[in-house]
């Protein structure tokens, strides 16, 4: 514990790009005053030091996919967990990501307009994703739950491919992302902001992948065959 408190937050970033956004979430700056240790930024900032320590002794990168019998469950259950799981992880960070896209875009965007571009995809990912979560959470998700209780519930069906459409549409969008990005893979001079900012797209893209895939590939057809 006290081995990382004497580290400079520069250096626990870039053994571990992952760590960024607990200094993000502490306000701690690890890109242009990374130089100074944990304990000294904490003191200046007058942050408790032992929060941020355990902040980042459990930080984990999220892109270990569960192995669980998603096919198993019901679908009431199979669509809670989406939206614990994976619409609070997009809830989270779809804020921290957009303002590394937009720091990173206002400053290196001169000579690497890639990066403003990349900025302009990912606040329509934002904006597209936002609204989608909410019709799945306020229309589909308890539609989908009255059909499971009750046979003769009428569920519309246009309803899924309408959603498998917007599905296709946020994808093309973060695939795009990861085209321009050469995925995920920062240039050799590129800052830890820069380095965050790939880091977190291509994370926010793993789980986005395992999202739709619950809801195109399992949920969807489960409702189907209700
Ligand atoms: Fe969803
Ligand atoms: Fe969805």
């Amino acid at each position: 514990m006290s081995e990382l408190k004497n580290k400079t937050i520069a250096e626990i970033v870039t053994n571990d790009i992952s760590t960024a956004s607990v200094f993000k979430k502490y306000k701690l700056d690890f890109c242009c005053g990374g130089g100074k240790t944990v304990e000294n930024a904490c003191k200046k900032a007058n942050i408790n030091v032992d929060d941020v320590i355990n902040d980042l002794l459990n930080n984990k990168p999220k892109n270990d996919v569960p192995n669980l019998n998603f096919k198993d469950w019901s679908a009431e259950f199979l669509a809670d967990y989406i939206v614990y799981v994976h619409h609070t992880y997009v809830r989270q960070n779809l804020g921290i990501i957009s303002e590394f896209a937009d720091k990173v875009a206002n400053v290196h965007g001169q000579h690497e307009p890639k990066t403003i571009e990349i900025a302009k995809l990912f606040s329509q990912v934002s904006k597209e994703f936002t609204s989608h979560m909410a019709k799945e959470e306020g229309i589909l998700f308890p539609a989908i739950k009255a059909k499971e209780a009750d046979y003769n519930f009428q569920f519309d069906e246009k309803t899924l491919s309408l959603t498998e459409d917007e599905h296709e549409g946020v994808g093309s969008l973060v695939k795009k992302i990861q085209e321009l990005s050469s995925d995920f893979t920062p240039p050799e001079w590129a800052c830890n902001t820069f380095k965050a900012l790939y880091f977190k797209l291509e994370e926010f893209t793993n789980d986005l992948y395992q999202h739709i895939h619950l809801e195109n590939n399992i949920l969807f057809p489960k409702v189907k065959n209700l």
